[in-house]
């Protein structure tokens, strides 16, 4: 996009799998996928704007402005068509990007996320958020959710991976968490959208995630046709990193069964 630079990497060959970070995190959460599934897949992993090596200028950044930034990458690196998954905020980014550029999306894979937009307090407290990080830094907020990322039992036994993701939210600029925090607060409720959904489509859930609950996988499975779920046992929010080999066993098995072409 012309206001903001979008880092993204590219591994391995293939049909295109484009794998979406949730807030407020960066592409390498999903490393282990993308060594995994790039043996047969061209696996492609976007820093979204305010995030990671992305640029973060000023703004709210709604859930469409960044599925635009997602389309004018694969546009300049000549993808047409892609597999979409995107957790927690990435998978709120892969809804509104079905919902604008569907002719390019074959399939979906919902991964720790939801369909229902805010609640008001849910709003005004993401608000409060941002005008916090903004004047405090991203110190506070990384400090809030990093809880919630994982399990207790994680957070015990493996303390290197959870400091390596405070220090991932640490380092992602505060207005760039505050404009994720302003474009969430807006984003429009997705269920009207699941019944419609012509895609095959795969919804992960850790079955402990705090943020995003096991029911909430299950309610947009039962409205996206033909959807499936995988929940994966001993997993709260941040699967892709808490349980990379069952998320990368899920999403290898969804896309074999995908028919080609
Ligand atoms: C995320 O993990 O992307 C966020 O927690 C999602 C949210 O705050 O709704």
């Amino acid at each position: 996009m012309d206001d903001c630079d979008i880092f993204y990497e590219s591994f391995g060959s293939g049909p295109a799998l484009v794998l979406l970070h949730g807030f407020p995190l960066d592409r390498t959460i999903w490393r282990p996928q993308a060594e995994e599934l790039s043996k047969k897949y061209r696996v492609i992993t976007p820093d979204l704007r305010g995030h990671g090596l992305s640029g973060a200028p000023e703004g709210v950044y709604s859930m469409d402005l960044y599925a635009r930034d997602l389309n004018a990458v694969l546009d300049s690196i000549g993808v047409r068509a892609i597999i979409l998954g995107g957790l927690s905020m990435g998978g709120y980014v892969a809804f509104a990007f079905y919902r604008l550029f569907k002719e390019r999306v074959h399939g979906l894979i919902l991964v720790d996320t939801k369909a229902d937009a805010d609640t008001p307090e849910a709003r005004a407290r993401r608000e409060e958020q941002a005008l916090s990080v903004l004047r405090n830094g991203s110190g506070e907020i990384a400090g809030q959710l990093i809880g919630r990322m994982f399990t207790e039992k994680t957070l015990r036994v493996n303390p290197v991976l959870a400091e390596r993701v405070r220090r991932m939210m640490e380092s992602t600029s505060p207005v760039g968490i505050a404009g994720a925090l302003r474009g969430m607060a807006e984003r429009p409720d997705s269920t009207p959208l699941l019944p419609s959904i012509k895609v095959p489509t795969l919804v992960i859930a850790g079955e402990e995630d705090p943020i995003t609950p096991v029911s909430d996988a299950w309610r947009m499975v039962g409205m996206i046709p033909g959807s499936e779920l995988a929940v994966v046992p001993g997993a709260a929010h941040l699967t892709s990193l808490e349980k990379p080999d069952e998320v990368s066993g899920a999403i290898r098995r969804f896309l074999e069964g995908i028919p080609k072409g």
